[in-house]
């Protein structure tokens, strides 16, 4: 199999995914924010976390001392592992195969944006943030890329133009999943307010009219909540 570099097939895409997200970082941060903890999160895992921009800004904020991050691209994971060397006491960064390595009942916070459309068993995905979920920790699993959302059924198209293996997972299912594995789930829009910045000769992944435009960034790009008990 081809080693990949970037995750999307012109390489361009993979520098602007950071500019291009930090909307919905900073809307999943707010939710996280709003929801408190007992004290600020010590140990974070960021679940495909491309070049680690989500997981700089978390230890800007809050100062965890743990970082980890699960990412297939071993450059992605190169570039996150030298970014956040000086901003934690510890940063590992592991491919999907290596979830063993993250120890049981260990994050504070689990945080996850826009992976599980590239994700195929969801039950395993569950499993693992089950298990390495701390005693009364939380993850947050944005996704707007389901089967929910009449906007994804266009982008899926771009990726399977370009051999990109994608899913197109009903949320319900991946809650239910969640459930099985004894979190406690639930949802909401990530946005509820704000600008839609949006130009229109910009990028591959667009919008057929305003009203996809806002129904996705405000209605179908869901933020899950999974609580441990
Ligand atoms: C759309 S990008 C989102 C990246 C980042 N979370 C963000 O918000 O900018 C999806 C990321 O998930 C990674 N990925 C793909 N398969 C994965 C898997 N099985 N487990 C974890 N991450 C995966 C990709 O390599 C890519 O970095």
């Amino acid at each position: 199999m081809a080693v990949e570099s970037s995750f999307f097939a012109d390489s361009g895409d993979d520098d602007l995914l950071e500019s291009r997200n930090h909307v919905f970082w900073e809307a999943m941060l707010d939710n996280i924010r709003r929801d408190g903890f007992v004290r600020p999160p010590q140990r974070v895992l960021d679940i495909g976390c491309h070049r680690g921009g989500l997981l700089a800004r978390i230890a800007e904020l809050w100062g965890a001392q743990d970082l980890w991050g699960i990412e297939p691209i071993g450059a992605a994971r190169a570039r996150a592992q030298l970014r956040l060397a000086t901003l934690a006491g510890s940063v590992r960064m592991l491919s999907p195969e290596q979830w063993k390595l993250v120890p049981d009942r260990a994050m504070d916070l689990i945080v996850c944006h826009e992976v599980l459309f590239v994700v195929q068993d969801l039950d395993a995905m569950a499993a693992n943030i089950a298990r390495t979920l701390a005693p009364g920790g939380r993850a947050y699993v944005v996704s707007g890329c389901h089967a929910e959302n009449p906007t994804w059924l266009t982008w899926r198209a771009t990726f399977e133009r370009d051999n990109k293996q994608v899913y197109t997972h009903e949320p319900l299912a991946f809650m239910k999943a969640a459930g099985v594995h004894g979190l406690v789930p639930a949802v909401r829009p990530l946005r509820e307010s704000g600008w839609a910045t949006y130009d229109p000769t910009d990028g591959v992944f667009g919008y057929p009219s305003v009203g996809a435009l806002l129904d996705h960034q405000f209605r179908h790009k869901l933020l899950f909540r999974l609580t441990q008990t």
